[in-house]
């Protein structure tokens, strides 16, 4: 699918909710929520600790299946796809960010990138020479033989995004990107992941609970005990 194509980076949520049970304890995370996030889009979603975000990022990224409900992305309903089907198509079309970079200690930022490369099928010199297009896009052009030990925490998260920008996947999930980061190297990350993601046409869904971050977003949405709220005009 080309860049210009309007569902490109779609998410919609139908009706999801989600209830934990251990034991007996039963515990609704989220309650019904609808969204529609519209492809291209950088989305926050804002909330107190324990309000539910990462239980619905988690379910939006297919890594999480929800009790009820619905979640389609690029037009795909992925909560009926098979274990295998969603895996692939998770790799294909969504780069996710961690908030502890979940990088390979023991492979340079460059072999970081070309791991991701070569699962979506990019291998060999064309991945080599990709990884090093993307470290430089995030400014790393010159630690790309380092690994993971030898850089910052800022720089560890931009190494975190050129990987999740490598073979320009259509969305973008970001779970608390910046919450190990001091203020200066978090700005700094948001906004070269603004500007990335606005270049390749990618949709951007962006947990946080940092107020500084809302400047960059098209969207605002807050959670609030597993409900949605649209705060976009308090923006
Ligand atoms: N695996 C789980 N089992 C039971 N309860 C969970 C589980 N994961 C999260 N919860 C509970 O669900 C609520 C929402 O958690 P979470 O989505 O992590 O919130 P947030 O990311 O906003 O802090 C919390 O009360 C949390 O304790
Ligand atoms: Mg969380």
């Amino acid at each position: 699918m080309g860049v210009d194509h309007p569902e490109r980076g779609t998410i919609i949520a139908e009706g999801v909710q989600m209830v934990y049970q251990s034991g007996h304890r039963r515990f609704q995370a989220l309650q019904a929520v609808d969204w529609k996030i519209k492809s291209g889009d950088i989305q926050i979603l804002m909330g107190p600790s324990g309000s539910g975000k990462t239980t619905l990022l988690s379910i939006l990224a297919g890594l999480l299946t929800p009790t009820t409900g619905k979640v389609y992305l690029l037009g795909e309903e992925i909560t009926q796809m098979s274990r295998s089907k969603l895996a692939r198509f998770r790799r294909q079309n969504i780069g996710f960010i961690f908030q502890n970079f979940n990088l390979f200690p023991a492979l340079t930022a460059a072999e970081n990138v070309e791991v991701v490369l070569n699962i979506k099928g990019i291998r060999g010199r064309k991945a080599r020479y990709q990884a090093q297009v993307l470290l430089e896009q995030v400014g790393l052009g010159f630690q790309a033989h380092q690994k993971p030990a030898d850089l910052s925490g800022g720089q560890k998260q931009r190494v975190a995004i050129a990987r999740a920008l490598a073979g320009n996947p259509p969305i973008i999930m970001a779970d608390e990107p910046t919450a190990a980061l001091d203020s200066h190297s978090g700005h700094t990350v948001i906004e070269l992941l603004r500007r990335l993601a606005k270049e390749g046409g990618c949709t951007v869904l962006m947990v946080t609970h940092d107020p500084r971050i809302i400047d960059v977003a098209d969207h605002v949405t807050y959670l609030e005990d597993g409900v949605l709220r649209d705060r976009t005009a308090l923006k």
